[in-house]
């Protein structure tokens, strides 16, 4: 083995310094290629590898690629995110000893490009016979190297130090950045990973099991070997099976992570003259389902006919994109409301798939029986679906990542489905509603002419038909409902109970459906935008979320100059009512509660809904609670509404003195979702000393501000010095005080996101101790 290993060594070395007479392919200073004038590339003396523009479609690619018959192959690019240059466009090697593309602009100074970074001047240039274009300085040094920067492609003779990644492209034509990554990791492991991920073992696809080797790294050796290797070239793992073992220069060796996330062992073979031969010899991972992220979420990938890989939705998901199968799926349906588990069987339903797994964190584990897993999900909330393997269930919340068909007979698993009545297939809805409404028509007309006791009126038809039809179910609640003003006013009696008066407007109870349902009616008093159609476009936005966190919106009344909202009725008041005005305090564990909701609720509104919400007036105020005490964030996206473009003096009107972070006070910092996670951190500090951030009457001066005095008492680890209204135990206590400081920072950059803060409250985030909150901007 040794002797054959130095055998091989010696072949690569012999391979690697095969001298290349340099006359006949300098590149001197001043040379150029245009995109007009041919040539168009630097080829090296074999004829093989050509560095320069490649034509595509009406622009070029420049980079290096294997240039003979049948097709380019490109090895390497420039530049691979930016668009490809248009015509008119040179790549020179400048007197200068510089590498430049230039690209002439007809009414504008021309753009200029420095394609190799490197110090000092290069002399002369060499597009070598193994791919790689090199710049030499004055001793014939080499000081820049296309090798040192690989793509997605490693040649024969190339190395992928330790730290290098390589990137696939984005698909069969489009070479920039892709999915997926191959990356020699600092622990000497290779590992594939999909990009969008945090490079977790849970997300890996592929490795090479060399973990504990620290140092080496990966070569691809003139025969066709991947070999990883130690400092000295020792061979410490052979990835690729043996090679041909040929040292004819007539082979030249490609290893790609291809766009569909494998990495591919490719010899292209000259033997026959300018058209080469192109074999696989290997490649990683064997089968293509293996490949993590290949289907979106909530799909799993499975052959089919042609042998290709498909993307198959679970139950109850649907294509995000029909045309895009690797996109992924999502519900077909709205979460809908979620407060009763008893409810929920009404609502939904399991189906049972075999042999479908996935690799992911469950959220909860147990073991118990099929029909138990079965109950559990079905009657949870928070489960898209549960895998059941020998006796025990894991749940898994919505989307499911990395599902895949599995061998195992035994495996289960459970999706919850919607039953038909709350299909977000609207049209399905609409034609239920269509179907059912006309049924009422031809029972009312039937009603009408058989009895000849009632005269109606059709004025009061109409009437009947517009309540009536919100019996069916909770298709009613899943559109706006446009309101006229008479009904309005006649739904709170003219107004007449105030519930609350905000910066927007003030707010009234009333009724609908005969004292049916209660309501709030929100009356916006500083519109700015007269204009209707931007009124119903910010409608439509605030109608898409549906989050149990949220207020809903019911419907909304522009008529004239009038411009009201309708909210679901919370009947349990504001958060502030509940923190500073009860004369009994919430307890400890309803208080995380509530202030892990509001946090779901904010990260709702920042990443998860169509199109992201920035609140900027989070306040006790602007937190309600439901008859089951879920507390609900109102009045969110109507920032937008109440003022012009975020416009700074107007925006300050909005916000509220207290809540709002420091960089509003800053002319042009634009507004970012981090102003919400600063109003966050002082409501939670509220929440956790259910005082107020700001309290005159208080015994010592440094106990004026809440915020100042956390940071003072948790450094100085006093906190338990509070009186909380019960014993709390002192780390969960200091956690949550971390979490709100975090929040508060001056600095945007420090605060945390809100999905950050939701892992930190739910525990599955440490939480570190916190800096100053004015530190980095004192
Ligand atoms: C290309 O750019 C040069 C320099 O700006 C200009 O003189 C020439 O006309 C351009 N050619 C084309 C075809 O646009
Ligand atoms: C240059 O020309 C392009 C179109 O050819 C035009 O879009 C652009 O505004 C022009 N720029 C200047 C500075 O005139
Ligand atoms: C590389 O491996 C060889 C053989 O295992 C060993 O003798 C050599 O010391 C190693 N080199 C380094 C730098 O670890
Ligand atoms: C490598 O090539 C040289 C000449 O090109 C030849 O003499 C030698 O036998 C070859 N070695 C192997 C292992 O094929
Ligand atoms: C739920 O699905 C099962 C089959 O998986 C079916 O037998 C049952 O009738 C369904 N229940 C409802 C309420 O549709």
């Amino acid at each position: 083995m040794a002797s054959a290993y130095s055998a091989l060594l010696l072949v690569f070395f012999f391979w690697i310094y095969e001298p290349v007479s340099p006359q006949q392919s300098r590149i001197e200073l001043g040379s150029s290629l245009s995109t007009n004038i041919p040539p168009t590339s630097w080829r090296s003396p074999s004829r093989h590898f050509a560095f320069g523009f490649y034509r595509q479609g009406s622009g070029f690619i420049v980079g290096i690629w294997l240039a003979s018959k049948p097709d380019a192959t490109f090895t390497w690019t420039i530049n691979r995110d930016v668009p490809h240059v248009s015509s008119n466009a040179t790549l020179e090697l400048t007197k200068k000893g510089k590498l430049l593309l230039r690209r002439h602009r007809n009414n504008a100074t021309d753009e200029e490009i420095f394609i190799a970074n490197f110090k000092g001047s290069a002399s002369y240039a060499q597009m070598l016979d193994s791919g790689n274009f090199v710049l030499y300085n004055e001793h014939s040094e080499a000081i820049w190297e296309s090798f040192s920067f690989p793509t997605d492609t490693i040649l024969g003779g190339q190395n992928l130090y330790k730290g290098g990644e390589l990137f696939s492209r984005a698909s069969a034509i489009d070479l920039s950045t892709g999915r997926f990554h191959l990356k020699m990791q600092d622990d000497g492991n290779l590992v594939l990973y999909p990009v969008d991920t945090l490079d977790l073992p849970l997300d890996a696809y592929w490795s090479s099991d060399t973990y504990d080797n620290p140092g080496i790294h990966l070569i691809l050796t003139g025969t066709g070997d991947l070999l990883l290797v130690n400092q000295t070239l020792h061979e410490i793992e052979h990835v690729s099976p043996s090679g041909s073992e040929s040292n004819s220069t007539s082979i030249i060796y490609r290893a790609t992570l291809e766009y569909d996330g494998i990495f591919r062992l490719y010899s292209h073979n000259f033997d026959g003259g300018a058209e080469y031969i192109i074999s696989l010899m290997w490649h990683v991972p064997v089968i293509q389902c293996e490949v993590r992220r290949l289907c979106g979420f909530n799909s799993y990938c499975t052959m089919n006919d042609d042998d290709q890989p498909d993307c198959l939705c679970l139950p109850g998901t649907a294509y995000v994109d029909p045309n895009q199968r690797f996109h992924g799926c999502e519900r077909d349906y709205n979460e809908g409301s979620c407060k009763h588990t008893n409810e929920m069987s009404s609502l939904y339903n399991i189906t049972v798939m075999d042999q479908i797994a996935w690799d992911d964190n469950a959220y909860f584990q147990a073991s118990m029986s099929e029909e138990g897993c079965r109950k559990s999900c079905l009657e949870d909330c928070n489960c898209a679906g549960a895998l059941y393997e020998s006796g025990n269930c894991k749940k898994q919340k919505y989307p499911v990542k990395y599902a895949w068909k599995t061998e195992d007979q035994l495996s289960k698993s459970f999706f919850k489905v919607a039953l038909e009545i709350i299909q977000r297939t609207s049209k399905k809805a609409v034609v239920l509603i269509l179907v059912m409404s006309l049924a009422f028509i031809t029972w009312c007309l039937v009603a009408l002419a058989i009895s000849g006791l009632f005269i109606f009126k059709s004025r009061v038809i109409k009437g009947r038909m517009q309540t009536e039809s919100g019996n069916f179910g909770l298709a009613r609640e899943l559109t706006l409902r446009a309101f006229s003003y008479r009904e309005l006013k006649k739904a709170t009696k003219g107004f007449k109970e105030e519930l609350g008066k905000g910066s927007s407007g003030a707010v009234y109870k009333g009724t609908l459906y005969k004292g049916k349902k209660a309501i709030a009616v929100k009356r916006l008093e500083k519109v700015v935008s007269e204009s209707e159609r931007e009124f119903l476009a910010e409608m439509r936005s605030i109608g898409k979320t549906h989050h149990k966190n949220l207020v809903r919106l019911l419907g909304y009344c522009t008529e004239g100059s009038h411009r009201l909202l309708v909210y679901e009725y919370m009947s349990n008041g504001s958060l502030a009512n509940l923190l500073f005005r009860n004369e009994r305090i919430p307890d400890w564990s309803d208080r995380v509660k509530i202030a892990l909701d509001i946090a779901k609720g904010i990260l709702y509104l920042h990443e998860e809904c169509e199109a992201p919400i920035i609140h900027c007036d989070i306040k006790p105020q602007n937190i309600l609670m439901d008859n089951l005490w879920t507390a609900k964030i109102s009045d969110f996206g109507l920032a937008k509404l109440l003022v012009p473009d975020q416009t700074r003096t107007l925006t300050i009107a909005r916000g509220t003195p207290g809540y709002m972070a420091p960089e509003w006070t800053k002319i042009s910092t634009p507004t970012s979702v981090k102003v919400d996670v600063y109003s966050y951190g002082v409501v939670l500090l509220e929440i956790v000393f259910c005082r107020r951030n700001m309290k005159i009457n208080v015994s010592k001066p440094e106990e004026i501000l809440l915020s100042k005095w956390a940071y003072e008492l948790l450094v100085a680890r006093e906190l338990d010095r509070l009186d909380l209204g019960e014993d709390v135990d002192r780390q969960k206590l200091e956690k949550m005080v971390m979490i709100g400081i975090w929040c508060i920072q001056d600095e945007p950059g420090l605060r945390p996101s809100m999905k950050t803060v939701v892992m930190m409250l739910e525990g599955i985030t440490d939480v570190s101790v916190p800096p100053h909150p004015t530190s980095a901007s004192a």
